[in-house]
């Protein structure tokens, strides 16, 4: 027996549909044939998106990176999920919970374009990237290679490995602010030896917003016989690509970032012929199929609430469209980073080259540490972003991040904040 339908299953509607019915016919008839890069300056448009987010009065919201909230729709859906799974117990649990997390997967394979049979529902990308880097049978003197720039608790967990296993961690430090893509690839080219089995690259530069040439840099791997584990965190639904393409051997991302599914909801992509290579970290009698990527993804009991979430995450996503929103969000960012890259004190610390960015950007301010800058930001001008200060790798600023309901008007206040600041800044 499936949960009951009602009225918000028009999210399961996609496309251009889809945007009808979430914006009112007489709406959507005004943008439909609108080119997606005007579109994308829409304030009307957007401000309709926006009306289908309860936003917190009290600060702007520049800090989308870490969780993005569900739009109202989807978290009325994930409401009625709860609602509903704790009226059936564990009746649901036992009847239609498989089937259902299925079609939940099957929706997720469609939009990261690849088959379900290689796809996997995890709670977020830290289960997703354990799984493959305890999933190898590590020997001593084993390879592999990651980058400075790598979300810290990643690198950690191939600490851990080389504790435990004694294999070895070649970091690479990534080019800040590349003029091609030949400049990175090499920079991982050269830590490859003949003892290296592993690979790791992040799509998206999550304290920076850069994003590498990760299908280069795979085609250079796998021609030296390595595998590549792409930590996709960060750019799974924030701009347009199939998994697949990315040439990823392994692929993870989280879904409560730019999806904008529940907290606690994440994907990995294992390429069908290395599942069988890899070890499940629970027991699961599936273990017995080593072809079945479900053997990795043994959960115990969990809140399934959040997995049937998900679907209506994706109607929502797609209603918008991947390419409005990538081209949207990068209008954002391009709309303040361009009115400060260049002022005196203004620090940049994401590639100014539109194809290496989307919607985070990250800046500092000579002469203030980014906590201090953080802290204004929140106290005098109610903006609210995250510190970065990482002077090991160059990196001392805050993280700008806008979501899909900001507006330009949001982010003038933002540029004259930064502007302020680092006037102050010079005058010492
Ligand atoms: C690049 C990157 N990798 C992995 C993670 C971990 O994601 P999660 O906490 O959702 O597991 C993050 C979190 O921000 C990240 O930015």
């Amino acid at each position: 027996m499936s949960l009951p339908m009602n009225k918000r299953e028009f999210l399961r509607t996609s496309g251009t549909a889809g945007l009808g019915l979430l914006l009112g016919e007489a709406v959507w008839a005004r943008f439909a044939n609108m080119q997606v890069d005007r579109l994308a300056e829409d304030e009307a448009f957007w401000a309709a998106i926006r009306s289908k987010y309860r936003l917190k009065p009290d600060y702007i919201n520049l800090e989308s990176g870490y969780y993005s909230m569900q739009a109202t729709p989807v978290l009325e859906a994930f409401l009625d999920k709860v609602r509903e799974i704790n009226f059936q117990a564990s009746y649901y649990l036992r009847t239609t919970q498989v089937p259902d997390k299925a079609a939940a997967r099957d929706k997720l394979a469609a939009l990261a374009g690849c088959s379900s049979a290689e796809l996997c529902i995890t709670r977020n990308s830290t289960e997703s990237i354990a799984t493959v880097v305890n999933g190898y049978d590590w020997k001593p003197g084993d390879e592999a290679v990651q980058a400075e720039q790598d979300y810290g608790h990643m690198l950690a967990q191939f600490r851990l490995t080389a504790r435990r296993y004694g294999m070895i961690n070649r970091l690479v430090s990534v080019p800040p602010h590349p003029r091609t893509d030949d400049e990175v690839v090499s920079v991982y080219a050269k830590a490859i030896t003949p003892r290296t089995r592993l690979l790791m690259v992040s799509h998206m530069i999550n304290i920076t917003g850069h994003i590498l040439p990760v299908r280069k840099i795979a085609d250079m791997a796998h021609a030296r016989g390595v595998d590549v584990l792409v930590d996709g965190a960060h750019a799974f639904a924030h701009f347009d690509y199939r998994i697949p393409d990315t040439g990823a051997d392994y692929y993870a991302a989280s879904l409560h970032k730019w999806l904008g599914c529940p907290l606690g909801t994440g994907i990995l992509y294992v390429r069908k012929d290395k599942i069988p290579g890899l070890w499940p970290i629970y027991g699961d009698w599936r273990m017995t199929d080593d072809a079945d990527i479900m053997k990795l993804n043994h959960t115990g009991t969990h809140p399934v609430h959040t997995d049937l979430t998900i679907e209506h995450a994706i109607a929502f996503h797609n209603s918008i469209g991947i390419q409005r929103k990538e081209a949207r969000l990068r209008y954002l960012q391009t709309y303040w980073t361009s009115k400060v890259r260049g002022l005196p004190n203004v620090i940049m610390n994401t590639p100014s080259d539109p194809t290496r960015a989307c919607a985070i950007a990250n800046v500092g301010i000579k002469g203030v540490a980014p906590a201090d800058l953080a802290k204004t930001l929140l106290d005098k001008y109610k903006i609210w972003t995250n510190a970065i200060d990482s002077p090991a790798i160059g990196v001392q600023g805050v993280r700008i991040t806008p979501h899909v309901f900001i507006q330009p008007a949001e982010l003038d206040v933002l540029v004259k904040a930064i502007s302020e600041i680092a006037r102050k800044s010079s005058i010492g």
